[in-house]
C-alpha cells in the first residue's frame, strides 16, 4: 500500500461532478457509500466531504476494474478512473446533486480496506449514541455531521472577518490560570514545580480580557476553549468554545450594535436568512412577568397572566394563601387545548413539579363555562373577571400556578416552552432574537446566605442604580444584556466596573473580604489603578449558536469529539487512571484507588 496513489491525482470531489462535466475525464477518491449488483453492471455509491457520485462499472467495457469492484465492501477507500456520461433515462436522481451524472469507471483502485462498521454510515438509521460516540471518527463521516463542521468553520471564518473588519485584534488568552468567577465549578491542574498548588482552567477569558483593555488595545475577540464543571444539559458542555469580544471606550447600546450586526452577517453568510437589526429588547422585568423565564422564545404566544390580585381573598385557599403569603397566581391560557385528556393533563402537572409547584390547576372552557375541579371555589364575578383577564374563549384550556414569584414564573415558565414544542408553535426555520436587558445586578443566595452576582461581580451597576448600592442593593440593576434566540441564551455581557472603589464595593456587598479579594482577583484590582479606561463586552456560545443555524437538539452535533452527559469521552476513555509515579511527582494521594 505504500504508493497507493501512484502518480494519481484527484480532479474533483464526489460530490462536485455535475452535467457541466459530460465527456470529461475525472478522478475521484473517497469512501464506499454503497455497492450494488446489477447482474454484471456493478454500481457504486463513492462518497467524499463533498457528496456523493455514482460509479458504473460494466465488465464488457473493462473487466480489470469490474473485477476489483466485485471485491469493495462498504467503507473500503476507492480511487477511480473514468468518464462523465449522463445517467440512463429513468434513472436519474433529482433528489442528489450529483443525480444526473455518473462515472463510467475505465480503472479502479482499492487504496484502503475497511472492518464492517459498528453502524450504517447514512443519516437515516437510529444508532445508540454511545456506540456512535465511541466510533466518533466513523460517526464523523456521516453526511449530517459533516456538514455541521462545514457550517461551523463557516461561521467562524465569518466572525473572525466581521471582527477584523470591526478593529478587534484576536489576542489569546492563557488555559493553565486561575479561577474566573462565572458560576460553575473549576476544573483544576496540579501543578508539579510548585507542589501542592494547583491551575484552574479558565471558564471564560473574563479578567485577561479586562486587563487588555487597561493595556490599550482597545477592541480584543478571541474563539476560545472555555471549562466549566457543572451540570450537564443538551445545550451544555463541560469544554466549549466562546467568541469572546471586549471594547474600551463604550456603551451598552455600542457593544449591542457591533455584536447583533455580526449575528446577522453570519445569519446570511451561513444559512441565506435576513435577520432584522436592530434586534428587540426586553427589560428583565418584562421578560419575567410576561414569561417566567429571563431567556424566552418568542416564536409564540402562551404568554403567562398574573391574576393575583383578581384571586386576593378568594375561596379557593390554594391561590388566596399564595398572595396572603407574599408570593403569585399566574395562568397560560392555551388556546383550543380543551380537548387534553386527563393524561395530557396529570403528565403537565408532573412536569410543573419538577420546578418545585405543588400542583396545576386547570379549567376547560366549555359552551357550559368552567369545567374545573376548582370551579367551586369562585364567585361568577371572580370567573368573569378571569376570563377577561386570560381571553378565555370556549375550547381553551386554562392552567393556573400559585406559589412563590419564584416558583410560579420558573414553573410556568417552563411549562410554557414544554407546550409551544408539544404543539409544534415552536417552527426550525423561525429565528426569534431578543436583547434581555436591565437584569438585577445581584440576587439573594439564601443558601450562603449573601449576595452573589447575577452576571459576574465585574459588571457594573447603571448610573442611575448608584445610589441603590448603599440603601437597598438588591434592587439595582445592572449594565449586563443576553442575546436569546428561540429561548436559547446564545450570548451575555455587560458593562464593567473601571473605577477600582466601585469595584471594592461590590466585593463587599458580594461579602468578599479584602483579603479574599486580593487573593483570587489582586491582578485585576490592581490594574484598576493604572488608567482602566471605560469598557465592556460580551460572549456568545459557538456551540449553541451553531446548534440553532444547523436545527441541532444536541449540542454534541456540532462538536467535532464531544464528551457525554457524564462529563466523559467514549473514544479516547478520558478521564482515565495515572501511574502512581505520575501522583507522587505531584504529591497527590488518592483516598480511594479503584481496586483493578
Ligand atoms: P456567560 O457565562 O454568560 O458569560 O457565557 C457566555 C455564553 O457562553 C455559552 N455557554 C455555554 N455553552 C455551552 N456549554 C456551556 N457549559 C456553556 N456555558 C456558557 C452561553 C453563554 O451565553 N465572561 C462572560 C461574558 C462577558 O461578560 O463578556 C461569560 O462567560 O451561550
Ligand atoms: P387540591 O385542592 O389539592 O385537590 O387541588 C386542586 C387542584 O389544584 C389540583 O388540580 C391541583 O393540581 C391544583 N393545585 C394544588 N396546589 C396548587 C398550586 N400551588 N398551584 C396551582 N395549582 C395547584
Amino acid at each position: 500500500m505504500n504508493d497507493a496513489l501512484g502518480n494519481w491525482k484527484r480532479t474533483h470531489y464526489c460530490g462536485d461532478i455535475s452535467s457541466a462535466d459530460i465527456g470529461n475525464e475525472v478522478c475521484l477518491m473517497g469512501w464506499v457509500q454503497r455497492r450494488r449488483d446489477h447482474g454484471g453492471l456493478i454500481f457504486i455509491d463513492l462518497r467524499d466531504r463533498e457528496g456523493i457520485a455514482q460509479l458504473a462499472l460494466d465488465p464488457d467495457r473493462d473487466p480489470e476494474a469490474h473485477e476489483k469492484a466485485d471485491k469493495v465492501r462498504n467503507e473500503y477507500v476507492v480511487a477511480v478512473k473514468g468518464t462523465i456520461s449522463p445517467r440512463p433515462e429513468g434513472t436519474v436522481n433529482p433528489k442528489m446533486k450529483t443525480g444526473e451524472v455518473e462515472v463510467e469507471v475505465s480503472e479502479l483502485r482499492i487504496l484502503n480496506i475497511s472492518k464492517t462498521p459498528p453502524f450504517m454510515l447514512d443519516d437515516h438509521v437510529d444508532v445508540a449514541e454511545n456506540i456512535r460516540l465511541k466510533h466518533r471518527y466513523l460517526d464523523l463521516r456521516r453526511p449530517a455531521l459533516q456538514k455541521n463542521m462545514i457550517l461551523r468553520h463557516k461561521v467562524t471564518r465569518t466572525v473572525r472577518s466581521y471582527l477584523d473588519e470591526q478593529g478587534f485584534l484576536e489576542i489569546e488568552t492563557p488555559v493553565l490560570t486561575k479561577s474566573t468567577p462565572e458560576g460553575a465549578r473549576d476544573y483544576l491542574v496540579p501543578s508539579r514545580v510548585n507542589n501542592g498548588q494547583f491551575f484552574a482552567l479558565p471558564q471564560s477569558p473574563q479578567l485577561f480580557k479586562q486587563l487588555l483593555m487597561v493595556s490599550g488595545y482597545d477592541r480584543y475577540c478571541q474563539i476560545v476553549k472555555c471549562f466549566r464543571d457543572e451540570d450537564l444539559r443538551a445545550d451544555r458542555q463541560p469544554e466549549f468554545t466562546q467568541i469572546d469580544c471586549e471594547m474600551s471606550f463604550v456603551d451598552t447600546d455600542d457593544v449591542m450594535t457591533i455584536m447583533e450586526n455580526m449575528i446577522a452577517r453570519v445569519f446570511k453568510e451561513a444559512i441565506g436568512v435576513d435577520v432584522v437589526a436592530p434586534m428587540a429588547r426586553m427589560t428583565y422585568a418584562e421578560a419575567m412577568d410576561r414569561f417566567g423565564v429571563d431567556n424566552p422564545d418568542l416564536r409564540f404566544g402562551l404568554e403567562l397572566t398574573e391574576l393575583s390580585s383578581i384571586v386576593d381573598g378568594c375561596g379557593f385557599k390554594v391561590f388566596a394563601d399564595a398572595v396572603k403569603n407574599g408570593g403569585m397566581v399566574k395562568a397560560i391560557n392555551a388556546k383550543g387545548c380543551a380537548t387534553f385528556s386527563r393524561k395530557d393533563l396529570d403528565d403537565l402537572t408532573d412536569f410543573v413539579k419538577i420546578y418545585g409547584a405543588k400542583g396545576l390547576a386547570w379549567v376547560k372552557m366549555t359552551e357550559d363555562g368552567w369545567q374545573s375541579p376548582i370551579a367551586k371555589f369562585f364567585t361568577p364575578e371572580e370567573l368573569e373577571k378571569i376570563n377577561q383577564a386570560l381571553d378565555a374563549q370556549v375550547g381553551d384550556l386554562l392552567m393556573f400556578v400559585a406559589d412563590s414569584a419564584t416558583i410560579t414564573n420558573e414553573a410556568l415558565g417552563r411549562l410554557r416552552g414544554h407546550l409551544g414544542q408539544k404543539l409544534g408553535l415552536a417552527k426550525k426555520d423561525d429565528y426569534q432574537f431578543v436583547w434581555i436587558t436591565d437584569f438585577p445586578l445581584l440576587e439573594w443566595d439564601g443558601e450562603a446566605k449573601r449576595h452573589v452576582a447575577v452576571h459576574h461581580p465585574f459588571t457594573a451597576p447603571r448610573d442611575e442604580d448608584f445610589a441603590l448600592l448603599d440603601s437597598d442593593p438588591g434592587k439595582a440593576c445592572a449594565k449586563a444584556y443576553d442575546l436569546v434566540l428561540n429561548g436559547s441564551e446564545i450570548g451575555g455581557g455587560s458593562i464593567r466596573i473601571h473605577d477600582q472603589a466601585i469595584q471594592s464595593k461590590m466585593f463587599e456587598l458580594l461579602g468578599i473580604g479584602e483579603e479574599e479579594a486580593q487573593e483570587k482577583f489582586g491582578f485585576l484590582l490592581d490594574a484598576l489603578e493604572y488608567g482602566a479606561p471605560p469598557h465592556g463586552g460580551l460572549a456568545f456560545g459557538l456551540d449553541r449558536l451553531v446548534m440553532i443555524l444547523t436545527g441541532s437538539d444536541s449540542i454534541r452535533d456540532v462538536i467535532a469529539f464531544p464528551k457525554t452527559q457524564k462529563a466523559t469521552c467514549l473514544l479516547s476513555g478520558a478521564p482515565g487512571e495515572v501511574d502512581d509515579k505520575q501522583l507522587q511527582e505531584l504529591s497527590i494521594r488518592l483516598r480511594t484507588r479503584k481496586k483493578e
